[in-house]
């Protein structure tokens, strides 16, 4: 596929890559892969998943899509018996960095069809990270399509799946009240999936409501996009620093820890400030009974009696399982949409 200049290509690197049509048509495909899992659409081909950062999810559902779709994956964990990957330009090579992307994506791309990376944020700083080098490194020189399996900034497959398992919970997702909610965790982490879930339910119309503490407001620009997102599509958005005070009629409670931008790179003073939250940010099953027949929803991995109780993801309300299966479903329509508009 290769077509010299990589800006040709259509990549998937957050969840406004794709329009809320073009959402919905991967969806109807997500749908129906559900159902047909089997394909042979990837016979030859092979999906290159780079992994800078573990995975269980990611990495199980990639490459079992990349199989059910007639392909193979391939996998490369960066730094463990592959080299370690500088992204910066014009960049001495002097550190620990054996190759540049550069090199590595315009290498891999005479070998796959697809590369789809994952890079966490490196927290050398907010204003650094929330550029996501890494995955526009790939996306800059890859000649084949690009797929974010998760960068600092967008976790859009998991925003994909989250409102694959919305609707089918709910029906449309349009106009029903979804509340994201922070909650305490031991470690500052990734902003990716609250601001990748915020976004794609703005664009989707849903009632967002965003609950976190005062501190841990997330990315301004983040921010200004969904509401301009719920605004187009007749959605509302609205920020709480009580969770209680999100919770009436709240028809699905999306749970998730983050860091605060405001201690980015002040971990210890992060830790110390929110403390004291521990116990009033876990979500528990008094949170979803405010609801109105509300679902439970999380991304995975999540601590037990950390960041949710047992009884609710051991109880019917409980959707994180049906949310990582449809990461399966969505990624495989994924790699077929992109496959076939980057064919033409
Ligand atoms: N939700 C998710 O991406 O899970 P993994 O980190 O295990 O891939």
């Amino acid at each position: 596929m290769t077509r010299g200049v990589a800006g040709e290509l259509r990549h998937y690197l957050g969840p406004t890559s794709y329009s809320l049509a073009e959402s919905r048509a991967l969806l109807a495909s997500a749908g129906e892969l559900k159902k047909s899992p089997l394909r042979t659409d990837l016979a030859g081909k092979t999906v290159g998943l780079i992994f800078f950062n573990p995975s269980l999810r990611t990495r199980s559902s990639m490459t079992v899509g990349a199989f059910q779709l007639g392909g193979q994956a391939l996998t490369l964990d960066v730094g463990v018996g592959t080299w370690k990957l500088e992204h910066r330009d014009n960049w001495v090579m002097d550190g620990d960095a054996a190759e540049h992307i550069k090199d590595a994506a315009r290498v891999l791309s005479r070998y796959v069809d697809i590369l789809a990376i994952r890079a966490f944020p490196e927290r050398r700083g907010w204003g650094e990270d929330r550029l996501d080098p890494i995955i526009k490194a790939f996306a800059r020189w890859s000649e084949v399509p690009v797929i974010n399996l998760e960068s600092s900034l967008y976790h859009p497959c998991q925003s994909l799946a989250d409102l694959m398992t919305i609707e089918e919970r709910l029906g449309s997702a349009t106009g029903q009240p979804l509340v994201i909610t922070w909650a305490y965790h031991p470690k500052p982490l990734p902003m990716a999936v609250p601001n990748s879930i915020l976004l794609e339910a703005a664009k989707f119309g849903m009632d967002v409501r965003l609950a976190h503490p005062e501190g841990w407001e997330l990315d301004d620009e983040v921010m200004t996009e969904a509401a301009r997102l719920a605004e187009g599509a007749g959605g509302k958005l609205t920020v709480h620093h009580d969770l209680e005070a999100a919770l009436p009629g709240a028809r699905v409670v999306y749970a998730k820890s983050w860091g605060s931008i405001r201690y980015y790179r002040d971990p210890d003073e992060e830790a110390r400030l929110k403390a004291p939250l521990r116990q009033r940010w876990r979500v528990g099953s008094h949170h979803l009974a405010q609801g109105d027949d509300a679902v439970f929803m999380h991304c995975l991995p999540v601590r037990r009696g950390v960041v949710v109780d047992d009884d609710v993801l051991d109880g019917p309300r409980n959707a994180a399982y049906d949310e990582a299966e449809n990461r399966l479903h969505v990624q495989k329509a994924l790699m077929l949409q992109l496959l076939s508009e980057n064919a033409k």
